[in-house]
């Protein structure tokens, strides 16, 4: 349980923690804001405590452990293709104090088109920063199933950035810095600029952690699905889904000539969507 100032709390049995142990921004982002936006993004329509929460695409779990410890809610359940989760219990440690997990937080490995088993369904479910790495084969089986285990009145949030044919759509741009590389480039041409682009990423402390680092993002960005908003609300609607809110950011860069005359400038401009649906009555 979190007191009033978030700051501190303790978990239904008791176990206390900290949000002063955070010695991690990536951590405190996911803890402590992104957890916070959910929960104030669905605020004028319903509430997270005593309600059930799905994280879809949960990561390590951070903002599922966030809304578990800083609200009310009856359970939070994260699920992922990746295990990465694993580390939320020494994460949780290393910057919260906390020596054991909440109770009421569940996690579960599904494969790719899957959501999981689960024995109720949802009041809210949320996906953060997730729905662009789905892989387009899947996608209509997803959100078929995120529909089947929604309650009736239930809400679901979608949150991705950065869109694909935004100014940083690659999500390469903590090595590449110019806007929309990745749209004016030939594809060979961008990888050898990625990888022999001698700016560091923050969290690469020298060149060799760097150099290992790449091959993965490379392939998060080659796997990237390119989906656009306009093409998420088609799929949403089709699968019963009508929205309810819409949230945009926009990309302000001066667009390179060429791409004017090949995108919509809405697409490119667009880095940010958050989306609240309901299923349609
Ligand atoms: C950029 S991470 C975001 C993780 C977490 N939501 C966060 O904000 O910290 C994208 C996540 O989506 C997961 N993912 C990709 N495809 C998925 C799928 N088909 N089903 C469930 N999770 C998926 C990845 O394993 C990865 O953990």
């Amino acid at each position: 349980m979190a007191s009033d100032s978030l700051q501190i709390g303790k978990t239904g049995s008791g176990v206390p923690w900290t949000v002063k142990a955070i010695k991690r921004k990536d951590f405190g982002d996911k803890f402590v804001w992104a957890s916070q936006f959910i929960k104030d993004f669905v605020a004028d329509y319903m509430q997270v405590d005593g309600a059930s929460l799905l994280d879809f695409g949960c990561g390590a779990g951070e903002m599922a452990l966030g809304l578990a410890l800083q609200n009310y809610p009856a359970r939070v359940v994260g699920v992922d293709i990746s295990t990465d989760f694993d580390r939320l219990a020494e994460l949780a440690l290393e910057n919260l104090d906390l020596r054991a997990l909440p109770e009421n937080l569940q996690f579960q490995k599904v494969r790719p088109g899957d959501v999981g088993t689960h024995t109720s369904k949802y009041d809210l479910i949320y996906s953060w920063s997730v729905f662009h790495h789905v892989d387009q084969k899947v996608l209509p089986s997803v959100i078929k199933g995120l529909r089947q285990i929604l309650s009736r009145n239930g809400y679901l949030v979608l949150q991705i950035s950065p869109l694909f044919y935004s100014a940083y759509g690659s999500v390469l741009s903590s090595v590449i810095k110019e806007p929309w590389a990745h749209l004016v480039y030939q594809h060979d041409n961008f990888e050898s600029l990625f990888f022999n682009e001698a700016n560091l990423p923050d969290f690469c402390s020298d060149v060799a952690v760097a150099q290992a680092w790449k091959p993965g993002a490379w392939d998060t960005y080659r796997t990237l699905n390119r989906i656009t908003v306009p093409e998420i609300l088609d799929e949403f609607e089709r699968a019963g889904f009508k929205l309810v809110k819409k949230h945009t950011t926009t990309n302000f860069e001066d667009i390179p000539a060429k791409l004017k005359d090949i995108y919509i400038e809405e697409i490119l401009r667009t880095e940010q969507a958050i989306l609240l649906f309901q299923i349609q009555p």
